[in-house]
Protein backbone atom coordinates (compact mmCIF):
# COMPACT_ATOMS: atom_id res chain seq x y z
CA UNK A 1 0.00 0.00 0.00
CA UNK A 2 2.92 2.25 0.42
CA UNK A 3 4.26 2.03 -2.59
CA UNK A 4 0.98 2.62 -3.85
CA UNK A 5 0.86 6.06 -2.35
CA UNK A 6 4.34 7.11 -3.46
CA UNK A 7 2.83 6.38 -7.03
CA UNK A 8 0.12 8.44 -6.64
CA UNK A 9 2.06 11.15 -4.74
CA UNK A 10 4.49 11.12 -8.03
CA UNK A 11 1.33 11.38 -10.40
CA UNK A 12 -0.23 14.08 -8.85
CA UNK A 13 3.34 16.23 -8.71
CA UNK A 14 3.69 15.53 -12.23
CA UNK A 15 0.67 16.42 -13.59
CA UNK A 16 -0.37 19.61 -11.17
CA UNK A 17 -3.56 20.85 -12.87
CA UNK A 18 -5.23 18.13 -11.69
CA UNK A 19 -7.91 18.71 -9.10
CA UNK A 20 -7.43 16.48 -5.69
CA UNK A 21 -10.36 17.52 -3.97
CA UNK A 22 -12.19 17.12 -7.34
CA UNK A 23 -10.75 13.54 -7.49
CA UNK A 24 -12.16 13.00 -4.36
CA UNK A 25 -15.74 13.55 -5.14
CA UNK A 26 -15.33 11.83 -8.34
CA UNK A 27 -13.96 8.85 -6.21
CA UNK A 28 -16.31 8.69 -3.35
CA UNK A 29 -14.04 9.38 -0.89
CA UNK A 30 -14.09 11.13 2.25
CA UNK A 31 -13.26 15.00 1.61
CA UNK A 32 -9.50 15.48 2.45
CA UNK A 33 -8.71 11.87 2.47
CA UNK A 34 -5.89 12.02 -0.45
CA UNK A 35 -4.71 15.45 0.37
CA UNK A 36 -4.00 13.95 3.99
CA UNK A 37 -2.71 10.40 2.68
CA UNK A 38 -0.31 12.67 0.19
CA UNK A 39 0.90 14.90 3.22
CA UNK A 40 1.41 12.13 4.99
CA UNK A 41 -0.84 12.79 7.71
CA UNK A 42 -3.07 9.67 7.33
CA UNK A 43 -2.91 6.62 5.97
CA UNK A 44 -4.60 5.63 2.71
CA UNK A 45 -6.89 2.78 3.57
CA UNK A 46 -7.08 -0.13 1.41
CA UNK A 47 -10.72 0.51 0.85
CA UNK A 48 -10.09 4.34 -0.28
CA UNK A 49 -7.25 3.39 -2.69
CA UNK A 50 -9.68 0.82 -4.48
CA UNK A 51 -12.16 3.83 -5.07
CA UNK A 52 -9.31 6.21 -5.75
CA UNK A 53 -7.99 3.96 -8.94
CA UNK A 54 -10.45 3.80 -11.28
CA UNK A 55 -10.80 7.82 -11.34
CA UNK A 56 -7.06 8.12 -11.10
CA UNK A 57 -6.61 5.47 -14.09
CA UNK A 58 -9.29 7.85 -15.89
CA UNK A 59 -6.56 10.65 -15.82
CA UNK A 60 -3.47 7.95 -16.99
CA UNK A 61 -2.55 7.45 -13.84
CA UNK A 62 -0.97 3.70 -13.74
CA UNK A 63 0.49 1.24 -11.17
CA UNK A 64 2.50 -1.34 -11.74
CA UNK A 65 1.88 -3.86 -9.19
CA UNK A 66 4.95 -5.97 -9.70
CA UNK A 67 3.01 -9.14 -11.19
CA UNK A 68 3.53 -9.79 -14.81
CA UNK A 69 -0.46 -9.93 -15.80
CA UNK A 70 -0.80 -11.30 -19.04
CA UNK A 71 -3.80 -12.19 -21.30
CA UNK A 72 -4.41 -15.18 -23.38
CA UNK A 73 -6.39 -14.06 -26.19
CA UNK A 74 -7.70 -14.44 -29.67
CA UNK A 75 -11.43 -13.99 -30.44
CA UNK A 76 -11.15 -17.21 -32.78
CA UNK A 77 -12.62 -20.56 -31.19
CA UNK A 78 -10.60 -23.16 -30.31
CA UNK A 79 -7.22 -22.47 -30.73
CA UNK A 80 -6.28 -23.73 -27.09
CA UNK A 81 -6.66 -20.40 -25.42
CA UNK A 82 -7.34 -22.31 -22.34
CA UNK A 83 -5.10 -25.01 -22.54
CA UNK A 84 -2.42 -22.49 -22.90
CA UNK A 85 -3.43 -20.46 -19.57
CA UNK A 86 -3.99 -23.87 -17.89
CA UNK A 87 -0.81 -25.50 -18.63
CA UNK A 88 1.40 -22.39 -18.93
CA UNK A 89 0.38 -21.48 -15.54
CA UNK A 90 0.92 -24.85 -14.30
CA UNK A 91 4.26 -24.66 -15.43
CA UNK A 92 5.12 -21.65 -14.26
CA UNK A 93 3.84 -22.59 -10.66
CA UNK A 94 5.81 -25.58 -10.95
CA UNK A 95 9.02 -23.66 -10.93
CA UNK A 96 8.46 -21.81 -7.79
CA UNK A 97 6.88 -18.78 -8.98
CA UNK A 98 3.07 -17.76 -7.15
CA UNK A 99 0.91 -17.98 -10.24
CA UNK A 100 -2.92 -16.75 -10.58
CA UNK A 101 -5.53 -17.87 -13.58
CA UNK A 102 -8.64 -16.03 -14.09
CA UNK A 103 -11.27 -17.48 -15.97
CA UNK A 104 -12.89 -14.49 -17.76
CA UNK A 105 -14.91 -16.65 -19.66
CA UNK A 106 -18.47 -17.97 -18.83
CA UNK A 107 -17.62 -21.35 -20.94
CA UNK A 108 -15.80 -21.91 -17.54
CA UNK A 109 -13.06 -24.14 -19.25
CA UNK A 110 -10.35 -23.01 -16.95
CA UNK A 111 -12.27 -23.55 -14.25
CA UNK A 112 -13.57 -27.10 -15.13
CA UNK A 113 -9.73 -28.56 -15.91
CA UNK A 114 -9.45 -27.95 -12.12
CA UNK A 115 -12.70 -29.33 -11.16
CA UNK A 116 -13.59 -25.97 -9.77
CA UNK A 117 -16.72 -25.47 -11.42
CA UNK A 118 -20.51 -24.84 -10.43
CA UNK A 119 -19.02 -23.02 -6.95
CA UNK A 120 -20.88 -20.84 -4.66
CA UNK A 121 -19.08 -17.87 -4.78
CA UNK A 122 -16.25 -16.97 -7.96
CA UNK A 123 -15.49 -14.26 -10.40
CA UNK A 124 -18.89 -12.77 -10.98
CA UNK A 125 -18.74 -11.81 -7.31
CA UNK A 126 -15.94 -9.70 -7.51
CA UNK A 127 -16.97 -8.22 -10.62
CA UNK A 128 -20.39 -6.96 -9.71
CA UNK A 129 -21.23 -3.22 -8.55
CA UNK A 130 -23.12 -4.24 -6.00
CA UNK A 131 -20.59 -5.13 -2.68
CA UNK A 132 -18.63 -7.43 -4.58
CA UNK A 133 -16.26 -9.67 -2.61
CA UNK A 134 -12.76 -9.30 -2.81
CA UNK A 135 -10.88 -11.86 -5.14
CA UNK A 136 -9.15 -13.52 -1.89
CA UNK A 137 -12.44 -15.20 -1.07
CA UNK A 138 -13.17 -16.25 -4.15
CA UNK A 139 -9.73 -17.73 -5.36
CA UNK A 140 -9.02 -21.56 -5.02
CA UNK A 141 -5.89 -22.74 -4.39
CA UNK A 142 -5.68 -26.56 -6.66
CA UNK A 143 -2.33 -26.81 -6.30
CA UNK A 144 1.36 -25.97 -4.96
CA UNK A 145 1.54 -21.94 -5.97
CA UNK A 146 -1.48 -22.45 -8.43
CA UNK A 147 -4.55 -20.59 -7.21
CA UNK A 148 -7.64 -20.26 -9.80
CA UNK A 149 -10.72 -17.38 -10.03
CA UNK A 150 -13.42 -19.56 -10.87
CA UNK A 151 -16.17 -18.96 -13.46
CA UNK A 152 -19.33 -20.47 -14.84
CA UNK A 153 -22.25 -18.98 -16.84
CA UNK A 154 -23.35 -16.47 -13.97
CA UNK A 155 -20.58 -14.33 -15.25
CA UNK A 156 -23.05 -13.69 -18.70
CA UNK A 157 -25.44 -12.32 -16.81
CA UNK A 158 -23.11 -9.83 -15.72
CA UNK A 159 -22.09 -8.80 -19.43
CA UNK A 160 -25.43 -6.37 -19.04
CA UNK A 161 -24.90 -5.00 -16.33
CA UNK A 162 -20.73 -4.26 -17.17
CA UNK A 163 -22.40 -2.61 -19.99
CA UNK A 164 -24.55 -0.53 -19.22
CA UNK A 165 -21.69 0.82 -16.64
CA UNK A 166 -20.70 3.06 -18.77
CA UNK A 167 -18.11 4.71 -16.38
CA UNK A 168 -16.38 1.81 -14.61
CA UNK A 169 -17.66 -1.40 -16.82
CA UNK A 170 -14.24 -1.89 -18.70
CA UNK A 171 -12.28 -1.52 -15.34
CA UNK A 172 -14.12 -3.73 -12.89
CA UNK A 173 -10.72 -6.81 -13.48
CA UNK A 174 -8.76 -4.27 -12.98
CA UNK A 175 -10.19 -2.75 -9.82
CA UNK A 176 -10.46 -6.13 -8.60
CA UNK A 177 -7.15 -7.46 -8.94
CA UNK A 178 -4.99 -4.67 -8.08
CA UNK A 179 -5.42 -5.02 -4.17
CA UNK A 180 -3.39 -8.63 -4.70
CA UNK A 181 -1.74 -8.61 -8.06
CA UNK A 182 1.51 -7.64 -6.00
CA UNK A 183 0.53 -10.85 -4.04
CA UNK A 184 1.33 -13.04 -6.95
CA UNK A 185 4.42 -13.42 -9.91
CA UNK A 186 2.12 -13.93 -12.88
CA UNK A 187 -1.15 -14.02 -13.18
CA UNK A 188 -2.76 -15.12 -16.69
CA UNK A 189 -6.40 -14.24 -17.79
CA UNK A 190 -8.20 -17.48 -19.55
CA UNK A 191 -10.10 -14.61 -22.37
CA UNK A 192 -13.20 -15.97 -23.89
CA UNK A 193 -13.35 -16.48 -27.43
CA UNK A 194 -14.70 -12.95 -28.51
CA UNK A 195 -14.07 -9.06 -28.32
CA UNK A 196 -16.86 -8.21 -26.07
CA UNK A 197 -16.57 -6.55 -22.67
CA UNK A 198 -14.58 -9.47 -20.94
CA UNK A 199 -11.92 -9.62 -23.55
CA UNK A 200 -11.39 -5.35 -22.69
CA UNK A 201 -11.76 -5.58 -19.09
CA UNK A 202 -8.67 -8.49 -19.24
CA UNK A 203 -6.20 -6.31 -21.57
CA UNK A 204 -7.31 -3.53 -19.55
CA UNK A 205 -6.15 -5.12 -15.90
CA UNK A 206 -2.99 -6.73 -17.85
CA UNK A 207 0.60 -5.56 -18.52
CA UNK A 208 1.09 -7.95 -21.54
CA UNK A 209 -0.73 -10.30 -23.65
CA UNK A 210 -0.15 -13.87 -25.63
CA UNK A 211 -1.75 -14.60 -28.89
CA UNK A 212 -2.07 -18.37 -29.63
CA UNK A 213 -2.47 -18.99 -32.80
CA UNK A 214 -3.56 -22.24 -34.92
CA UNK A 215 -1.38 -22.10 -38.10
CA UNK A 216 -4.37 -22.44 -40.36
CA UNK A 217 -5.05 -20.09 -42.95
CA UNK A 218 -8.28 -18.22 -41.48
CA UNK A 219 -6.82 -18.05 -38.55
CA UNK A 220 -4.02 -15.96 -39.27
CA UNK A 221 -6.21 -13.65 -41.20
CA UNK A 222 -8.06 -13.37 -38.06
CA UNK A 223 -5.21 -12.14 -35.88
CA UNK A 224 -5.70 -8.87 -37.39
CA UNK A 225 -8.91 -8.47 -35.32
CA UNK A 226 -7.16 -9.37 -31.82
CA UNK A 227 -4.31 -6.84 -32.51
CA UNK A 228 -6.88 -4.11 -33.42
CA UNK A 229 -8.50 -4.53 -30.55
CA UNK A 230 -5.37 -4.52 -28.50
CA UNK A 231 -4.00 -1.70 -30.21
CA UNK A 232 -7.37 0.40 -28.83
CA UNK A 233 -6.93 -0.84 -25.37
CA UNK A 234 -3.06 0.16 -25.33
CA UNK A 235 -4.31 3.82 -25.99
CA UNK A 236 -6.12 3.48 -22.39
CA UNK A 237 -3.51 1.39 -21.00
CA UNK A 238 -0.36 2.31 -22.37
CA UNK A 239 1.36 -0.47 -20.21
CA UNK A 240 -0.10 -2.99 -22.06
CA UNK A 241 2.29 -5.09 -24.37
CA UNK A 242 1.96 -7.47 -26.91
CA UNK A 243 4.18 -10.29 -24.78
CA UNK A 244 3.91 -12.44 -28.58
CA UNK A 245 2.14 -15.08 -30.63
CA UNK A 246 2.93 -18.77 -30.40
CA UNK A 247 1.63 -21.38 -32.07
CA UNK A 248 -0.83 -24.22 -31.21
CA UNK A 249 -2.42 -27.49 -32.13
CA UNK A 250 1.02 -27.56 -34.53
CA UNK A 251 1.27 -30.84 -36.36
CA UNK A 252 4.77 -30.97 -37.61
CA UNK A 253 6.20 -32.08 -40.94
CA UNK A 254 3.16 -30.95 -42.80
CA UNK A 255 3.94 -28.16 -45.70
CA UNK A 256 0.74 -26.08 -44.95
CA UNK A 257 1.44 -25.78 -41.28
CA UNK A 258 5.25 -24.79 -41.69
CA UNK A 259 4.48 -22.27 -44.54
CA UNK A 260 1.97 -20.84 -42.35
CA UNK A 261 4.22 -20.36 -39.30
CA UNK A 262 6.60 -18.96 -41.69
CA UNK A 263 4.49 -16.26 -42.87
CA UNK A 264 3.26 -15.00 -39.19
CA UNK A 265 6.30 -13.32 -38.67
CA UNK A 266 6.69 -11.47 -42.16
CA UNK A 267 3.24 -10.09 -41.53
CA UNK A 268 3.75 -8.99 -38.06
CA UNK A 269 7.69 -7.93 -38.69
CA UNK A 270 7.64 -6.31 -34.76
CA UNK A 271 5.88 -8.66 -32.55
CA UNK A 272 8.09 -11.80 -31.12
CA UNK A 273 6.89 -15.37 -31.87
CA UNK A 274 8.26 -17.86 -29.72
CA UNK A 275 10.25 -20.08 -30.55
CA UNK A 276 8.45 -23.30 -29.10
CA UNK A 277 5.72 -24.62 -30.82
CA UNK A 278 3.29 -26.36 -28.60
CA UNK A 279 2.77 -29.84 -30.72
CA UNK A 280 -0.97 -31.33 -31.46
CA UNK A 281 -0.82 -33.65 -28.54
CA UNK A 282 -3.59 -36.42 -27.36
CA UNK A 283 -2.07 -35.90 -23.75
CA UNK A 284 -3.30 -32.43 -23.57
CA UNK A 285 -6.69 -33.21 -24.14
CA UNK A 286 -7.27 -36.08 -22.18
CA UNK A 287 -5.65 -34.07 -19.33
CA UNK A 288 -8.43 -32.00 -19.40
CA UNK A 289 -11.27 -35.05 -19.46
CA UNK A 290 -9.18 -36.17 -16.36
CA UNK A 291 -9.40 -32.43 -14.66
CA UNK A 292 -5.59 -31.81 -14.57
CA UNK A 293 -2.64 -30.12 -16.43
CA UNK A 294 -1.02 -31.52 -18.51
CA UNK A 295 2.16 -31.99 -16.45
CA UNK A 296 0.58 -33.59 -13.86
CA UNK A 297 -1.27 -35.98 -16.24
CA UNK A 298 1.85 -37.05 -17.98
CA UNK A 299 5.01 -34.73 -17.63
CA UNK A 300 6.75 -37.52 -19.98
CA UNK A 301 4.15 -36.41 -22.91
CA UNK A 302 4.91 -33.89 -25.95
CA UNK A 303 2.53 -31.40 -24.13
CA UNK A 304 4.14 -31.15 -21.20
CA UNK A 305 7.43 -30.52 -22.86
CA UNK A 306 6.02 -27.70 -24.96
CA UNK A 307 4.21 -25.97 -22.48
CA UNK A 308 7.20 -26.60 -20.02
CA UNK A 309 9.57 -24.73 -22.70
CA UNK A 310 7.05 -22.32 -23.60
CA UNK A 311 6.95 -21.19 -19.93
CA UNK A 312 10.81 -20.78 -19.31
CA UNK A 313 10.77 -18.64 -22.79
CA UNK A 314 7.91 -16.26 -21.40
CA UNK A 315 9.84 -16.24 -17.99
CA UNK A 316 13.22 -15.44 -19.83
CA UNK A 317 11.74 -12.86 -22.03
N1 LIG B 1 -1.91 -29.10 -28.43
C1 LIG B 1 -3.10 -29.71 -28.41
N2 LIG B 1 -3.21 -30.99 -28.84
C2 LIG B 1 -4.40 -31.61 -28.86
N3 LIG B 1 -5.54 -31.07 -28.45
C3 LIG B 1 -5.50 -29.81 -27.97
C4 LIG B 1 -4.29 -29.06 -27.93
N4 LIG B 1 -4.55 -27.85 -27.43
C5 LIG B 1 -5.87 -27.82 -27.16
N5 LIG B 1 -6.44 -28.98 -27.49
C6 LIG B 1 -7.86 -29.34 -27.43
O1 LIG B 1 -8.53 -28.51 -28.38
C7 LIG B 1 -9.79 -28.09 -27.88
C8 LIG B 1 -9.83 -26.57 -27.86
O2 LIG B 1 -8.87 -26.10 -26.95
P1 LIG B 1 -9.21 -24.93 -25.91
O3 LIG B 1 -10.50 -25.18 -25.23
O4 LIG B 1 -8.02 -24.71 -25.09
O5 LIG B 1 -9.40 -23.73 -26.98
P2 LIG B 1 -9.96 -22.28 -26.67
O6 LIG B 1 -9.28 -21.35 -27.61
O7 LIG B 1 -9.86 -21.98 -25.24
O8 LIG B 1 -11.49 -22.47 -27.05
P3 LIG B 1 -12.64 -21.38 -26.82
O9 LIG B 1 -12.47 -20.38 -27.90
O10 LIG B 1 -13.92 -22.15 -26.92
O11 LIG B 1 -12.44 -20.79 -25.46
C9 LIG B 1 -9.94 -28.70 -26.49
O12 LIG B 1 -10.65 -29.90 -26.61
C10 LIG B 1 -8.49 -28.99 -26.08
O13 LIG B 1 -8.39 -30.07 -25.17
MG1 LIG C 1 -11.30 -21.32 -23.88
Amino acid sequence: METLIKAIAKFIEENPVLNVSGIEIQAGVPKGTLQKALGGFQKLSQHNAEKLMPVLTRYGFQFDSGAKIISIANNKGGVAKTASTVNIAAAIAKQGLKTLIIDMDPQGSASRHFGQYELEVQLSDSLRENAPLPIEQIMVEVKENLWICPSNLNLEGLLSEMQSDEVEGNMRLKKALMPIAGKFDYIFIDCPPSLNLFTINSLIASNGVLVPVQPEPHSIDGIANIMKMINKVAMVNPILKVDGFFFTLVKTNTKLHEGMMDSLQDIYPNIKVYQTRIRHNISISEASYEEKDVLAYDSSSAGAKDYTNLSKELING
